[in-house]
């Protein structure tokens, strides 16, 4: 193998070692004696120096055609889909899910950064008419400025995709601070958008920890928009600390997503759906399906087909083709899972598979634990209200419709939701009801398409959405043109 890498900052067009003269190791969480590379650990003086560097190129990049920057996108696009197989294994080394699933995110950003280039020859604005005879109306979409964009480590280049490619072609240029588990694969996106022609400081790029890099980025004064993806804990923080100055910001946090199987599914359906909802990404995603709710009819039989699917699910290193499951990202994230499912058992729920942590063998070198499913929960407990992001999944039964729908809608969060059934009224009465920004009919709670908005309502989010024309949005700010043709004084201007 060669000797690690040691990677470093993006700041105006320049490969820069952080000025702090410190780094910090990324490992591989199925193997923690693997280095995957050394990174900046970057400090309050490379944030001002990226945020200053941003600043400047936006006076430029806000004036380069949108359709000229949608070309840098699609040129972009194009070397992501060249490079999906061998990105797709750096991730996997990297952040630890399954190759299938890394080829999923890497096909995720692919398929923004179309999607968005091709927006650079829409962004449409309105045009309405006027009160006056002679007058003309519209609205237009301007870009805003410098934008901060701080993203997890579940989705580590398809979520850094979703901000950085609508905020670069409605012209604003913008500084990237990837979650420190896994800056190799936004480094990959960064390194892609400059090799398809950005212009120095468009793209910012620092590594570095929360406290020193994501506290100045949302404080500086020279940003105005900050997107955010991560737990509700550190969202609520940036929503304070941009409330100070105003910066618009975009949050996308927690969620405890549920699965409603009525008694008229498709139980096989449902069975594989709940499956890869709970445990795909090893239930580390914020669209997750943390919750089952089950009508007690078929209950027994739904427990007992999915029981005996999740105890076989196979988890190891995400690069063997065998692999069903990854390990967790890092010894934290383990802890917190161990800590739950101690939780569940004395909240008395039963424990139908998992919940121990894997050891021996290979097992021993990463963060590895087993499947697990609780049974007979009640909604209350904490187990079924708290965002776990592991693969522990609960179980609960309930008496029809309406009540999966109050027990689904019984938490803090409200991403993603689903219901399996044939009856068509029962799927829209949910559909209508359920207070989730995503809703799914007979599919789990995932797989989130790059041209429909996403996001959440209640705690897991601030009422922006990510993705679709709900991105340009965010990343635009209207501006309302009158123009006056008459040459004379109309009415209704000095009415008004
Ligand atoms: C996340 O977990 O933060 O719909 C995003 C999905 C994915 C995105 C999840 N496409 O599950």
């Amino acid at each position: 193998m060669a000797p690690p890498k040691v990677y470093k900052n993006l700041i105006n067009g320049e490969w820069v070692a952080s000025s702090s003269g410190r780094t910090f190791e990324n490992v591989n969480p199925a193997n923690t004696q693997e280095l995957v590379g050394i990174f900046q650990k970057s400090n309050k003086q490379d944030v001002d120096d990226a945020i200053t560097a941003a600043k400047e190129a936006y006076k430029t990049w806000r004036l380069v055609p949108a359709p000229k920057r949608g070309e840098i996108l699609f040129r972009a696009a194009r070397v992501l889909q060249e490079r999906k197989e061998e990105l797709a294994t750096q991730m996997t080394r990297e952040m630890g899910k399954i190759l299938d699933e890394t080829r999923g995110d890497v096909q995720e950003a692919i398929d923004m950064t179309y999607y968005m280039a091709g927006e650079g020859r829409r962004l449409f604005g309105q045009t309405t008419p006027s009160e006056l005879r002679h007058k003309f109306c519209m609205s237009v979409r301007s870009p805003i400025g410098v934008c901060s964009l701080i993203t997890p480590w579940n989705f580590p280049m398809a979520i850094p995709s979703w901000k950085i490619m609508p905020a670069l072609i409605c012209g604003n240029t913008v500084v990237i601070k990837p979650a420190t588990d896994t800056p190799l694969s936004a480094y990959q996106l960064v390194r892609t958008l400059e090799e398809a022609g950005v212009p120095r400081g468009v793209v910012n790029y620092v590594t570095g920890g929360g406290g020193e890099v994501g506290e100045r980025l949302m404080i500086h004064p020279d940003v105005r928009v900050v997107s955010f993806t991560g737990s509700t804990e550190v969202g609520r923080r940036v929503s304070e600390a941009c409330a100070k100055t105003f910066k618009h910001s975009c949050l996308e946090m927690g969620g405890k997503n549920v699965i409603m199987v009525l008694e008229d599914a498709n139980l096989e359906l449902a069975v594989d759906g709940a499956l890869w909802g709970a445990f795909g990404t090893t239930g580390q995603r914020c669209t997750a399906s943390s919750r089952i709710v089950i009508h007690k009819d078929v209950y027994h039989e739904f427990v007992q087909r999915f029981v005996e699917r999740a105890g076989k699910l196979k988890v190891g290193n995400g690069l063997y083709p065998e692999t069903q499951v990854g390990p967790l990202i890092n010894e934290a994230q383990l802890i917190k899972v161990e800590q739950y499912v101690e939780i569940g058992i004395k909240e008395g729920a039963r424990v139908l598979c998992g919940a121990r942590r894997l050891t021996g063998g290979e097992y021993d070198r990463g963060w590895f634990y087993a499947p697990t499913v609780f049974s007979d929960c009640t909604p209350a407990m904490r187990i079924s209200q708290e965002e776990i992001f592991g693969p522990v999944v609960s179980v609960i039964p309930c008496d029809g419709l309406d009540q999966a729908i109050e027990f689904g809608n019984g938490v803090i969060y409200g991403l993603s939701s689903s219901i399996y059934t044939r009856n068509l009224n029962n799927a829209f009465k949910a559909m209508r009801d359920m207070e989730t920004g995503i809703f799914y009919v007979n599919a789990p709670t995932i797989g989130a398409e790059t041209h429909l908005p996403f996001g959440g309502a209640k705690q897991t989010g601030n009422g922006h959405r990510e993705a679709a024309t709900a991105a340009l949005d965010f990343y635009t700010e209207w501006k309302s043109v009158y123009i006056d043709y008459s040459d004379k004084l109309q009415r209704a201007q000095i009415d008004t």
